[in-house]
């Protein structure tokens, strides 16, 4: 069976005492609550990765993820962080072409794969981010889109690595804005996805691929979300700022695993 993963990505919010406060809970709430097959994930900004990693460390099935890191290895790069940095301070992986990122930081495909291979060389995981514009949903290229995404940056990616990559599905008009996917735009998206590692991949690997869903998922939608077939759980942005919420979401992934 496929991993399942509830991801938090907080963006670029929190003080330390706040993050200090929501890593104390979300680590309490994994402890109290959890599953063998589902993996809790928590990505806060780098200032706080190294509290996070050393509160996280003592939880069996909370890991801790950046939202970034730079293409090259090491050097006169101001302001930057490597990934080389990111796993010696117990960081198991990394968000990937977040849109955001494409969006604010310019990030291009060609860059995407550099970073991907720089976390793949210190035993990093990827969560690899994809989706389109609501001009391109509106125009009816949203599968074309996403299929650049996944073939110009995962087509680079050896089948060797697979294992270590994760995609997030996230529509760039349902991030922030509380619409969300409807689970029938969501399955089919995902189900095209899984088609694409396959052409990329293999069969074997796309099966095994899990697939996430992101973009305003909150308490009140994941059910319907986690009930398709080709979602994996979920990357929660927003939603994961609130420990409680947060916790609701990952009990609905754990009564789907039930
Ligand atoms: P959101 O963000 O849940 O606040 O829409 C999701 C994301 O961008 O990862």
């Amino acid at each position: 069976m496929r991993k399942k993963i509830i991801a938090g990505n907080w963006k670029m919010n929190t003080s330390l005492a706040e993050a200090l406060s929501l890593i104390g809970q979300v680590n309490l709430s994994v402890q109290q609550q959890t599953h063998p097959l589902l993996q809790t994930i928590i990505a806060p900004p780098f200032i706080w990765l190294t509290e996070a990693t050393r509160i996280a460390v003592t939880t069996n099935g909370l890991q801790v993820a950046a939202q970034n890191c730079h293409h090259e290895k090491s050097g006169a790069y101001t302001g930057e962080v490597s990934a080389a940095m990111l796993a010696s301070c117990g960081v198991k992986s990394v968000i990937i072409g977040h849109s955001e990122r494409r969006q604010y930081q310019r990030e291009n495909h060609a860059e995407l794969v550099q970073k991907i291979t720089r976390c793949f060389e210190e035993q990093l995981h990827v969560i690899y981010c994809v989706g389109e514009t609501l001009e391109e949903r509106d125009t009816n290229r949203h599968f074309e889109t996403v299929k650049k995404q996944l073939q110009e940056v995962l087509g680079e990616i050896n089948a060797e690595h697979a294992s270590s990559v994760v995609v997030a599905y996230e529509p760039v008009w349902a991030i922030g804005t509380g619409k969300t996917a409807g689970p029938d735009q969501a399955q089919e998206m995902h189900a095209f996805i899984r088609k694409e590692l396959q052409t990329i991949w293999n069969a074997e690997v796309a099966q095994n691929t899990s697939i996430l869903y992101g973009g305003s998922c909150n308490s009140g939608n994941a059910d319907a979300l986690f009930s398709c077939a080709d979602v994996d759980g979920g990357l929660i942005g927003g939603a994961s700022l609130k420990a409680d919420e947060f916790a609701v979401i990952r009990n609905i992934m754990i009564s789907k695993l039930a």
